[in-house]
């Protein structure tokens, strides 16, 4: 039995005073929850996150990391850096850094393998945009972001990771993908795992981001593939994010 996840990803969003009163709800309302637990914070607010969650059974993490280990790369963070705040997650591959800073399935590749490499534990995410669903490419598409990870880091390595499918068009839109359109690409997603190693494929988490919400979530991970969420907006409300972890 997989057991449920569920993180956060605040995107640039917050600020000191408001993430103080967001981390102490989200630590005290999902302290008796079975989930797993983790908030994903702009870097800057790293430093905060440990301080209010250290101790804690809510993880923390970046919502993205850079592909090399140091050096001139100006205004990049490294994988050792986000370790050395306590991160235990890494966030690679998000459709917003696909899109708007052309991380291509190479960069994510290796963004993958750069947060290995310091015990981080990567948050792969791959889904389709309106278009490719539009044009029946969802498979294709999802596959070879998952390929790309795959063939530079080796089947085993998704063993230490988590998989979030976030399809672009229910990223922040409102509109969920129904636990039917889900459920058929994350099992699409652990077959394609199952064809390199069934027991990696049987223990992998594979979570459903776009718009999950308190009303959504429940219905969403009911189904046998979905093995939590990956919440954007609503995590940025404790009721909510705690509503959707205690669904979970
Ligand atoms: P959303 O974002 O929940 O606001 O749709 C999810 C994400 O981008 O990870």
């Amino acid at each position: 039995m997989r057991k449920k996840f569920v993180a956060g990803n605040w995107k640039m969003h917050g600020s000191l005073a408001t993430n103080a009163a967001l981390l102490d709800g989200v630590r005290a309302g999902v302290a008796s929850l079975a989930a797993e637990v983790a908030v994903c914070v702009p870097y800057p607010y790293l430093d905060q996150a440990r301080g209010a969650l250290g101790g804690s059974n809510v993880a923390w993490g970046a919502q993205d990391v850079s592909e090399h280990a140091q050096g001139a790369y100006t205004g990049e963070v490294s994988a050792t850096m986000l370790a050395d705040f306590g991160c235990r997650y890494a966030i690679v591959g998000h459709s917003e850094r696909r899109s708007y800073y052309g991380d291509t399935d190479s960069v994510v590749a290796a963004k993958f393998e750069a947060a290995m490499k310091a015990n981080l534990v990567p948050i792969l995410c791959v889904g389709e945009t309106l278009d490719e669903r539009e044009k029946n490419v969802t498979a294709a598409v999802v596959t070879r972001q998952l390929d790309a990870v795959i063939s530079r880091c080796g089947i085993a390595a998704l063993a230490k990771s988590i998989v979030a499918y976030e399809p672009v068009w229910a990223i922040g839109t409102g509109l969920t993908a129904s636990p039917e359109q889900a459920q058929e690409v994350h099992a699409l997603i652990r077959a394609r795992v199952a064809r390199e190693d069934a027991g990696v494929a049987a223990g992998l988490r594979i979570l459903y981001g776009g718009s999950m919400k308190p009303g959504n979530a429940k219905e969403l991970m009911a189904q046998p593939d979905i093995d939590g969420g990956l919440i954007g907006g609503a995590a940025l409300v404790a009721a909510d994010f705690i509503a959707i972890c205690a669904a979970a």
